[in-house]
């Protein structure tokens, strides 16, 4: 099929970009240092992002908020949605303790080959539920592993919003044997299958 064909050009871009975030990620980490324990200003400044907001405060019934420096527990459960962290995520295996699928099997999709899937807590609860819509913060990270037993790659879908919006309330990511094949909010190399499955979700559940 064409599309096949038109993957080719966006390869090289992409890898392209990918070099250069590499770069700049370096730079940061060297720039920020290692131990940012010591390093308060920035972090102080976030409890005092909403200096106006007097009434509300005292109430205590936003316990539910969520923090963003609360645990890593919940940077486990909750991938990044930007392929310049994401990537390390996936290498150190953020997602392992999800619930997963029992072994790799063949892929009923353009995967390339072998595949297992894992689904967040989030994620989990919502197809547990038959839920016809699932909740931002949503994910599902799939291992690639091709012809062998080795991980060559991952797709990555994390829903970054309520409304699935036509796919664009997804965070689409792939990346096999060093050529990223999807990296964006409703990315079109994702959105047209997924959209067949229960909320652009298409592994069966329970899972097999
Ligand atoms: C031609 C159809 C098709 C396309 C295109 C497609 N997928 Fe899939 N995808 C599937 C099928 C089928 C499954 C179910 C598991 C399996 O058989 O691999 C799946 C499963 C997944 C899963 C596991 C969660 C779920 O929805 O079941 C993720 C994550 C995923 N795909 C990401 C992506 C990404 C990212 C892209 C774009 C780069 C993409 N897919 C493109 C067919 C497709």
């Amino acid at each position: 099929m064409p599309h096949a064909r038109s993957l080719l050009p966006r390869v090289l871009p992409s890898l392209a970009l990918g070099a250069a975030l590499a770069v700049l990620g370096a730079c940061g980490d060297s720039s920020s240092g290692s131990d940012g324990s010591s390093d308060g200003p920035a972090s102080d400044s976030d409890d005092t992002s909403n200096p106006s907001g007097g009434p509300d405060a005292d109430s205590g019934a936003t316990a539910e908020t969520l923090d963003p420096g609360e645990t890593t527990g919940a940077d486990d459960q909750l991938p990044p949605t930007n392929s310049g962290e994401l990537r390390p995520w996936l290498d150190d295996g953020g997602y392992l303790g999800w619930t997963a699928e029992s072994a790799p099997h063949d892929s009923a999709g353009p995967h390339f080959g072998t595949v297992r899937t894992y689904v967040n807590q989030a994620l989990l609860d919502s197809l547990d539920a038959q839920d016809a819509t699932h909740p931002q913060g949503a994910a599902a990270v799939k291992e690639l592993y091709g012809d062998g037993d080795a991980v060559l790659g991952w797709s990555v879908a994390i829903k970054t919003q309520a409304d699935s919006a036509m796919g664009d309330g997804w965070y689409w990511y792939e990346v096999y044997n060093g050529s990223v094949f999807g990296d964006g909010l409703g990315d079109g190399t994702c959105t047209g299958c997924h959209g067949g499955g229960l909320d652009y979700v298409l592994t069966p559940y329970p899972l097999q």
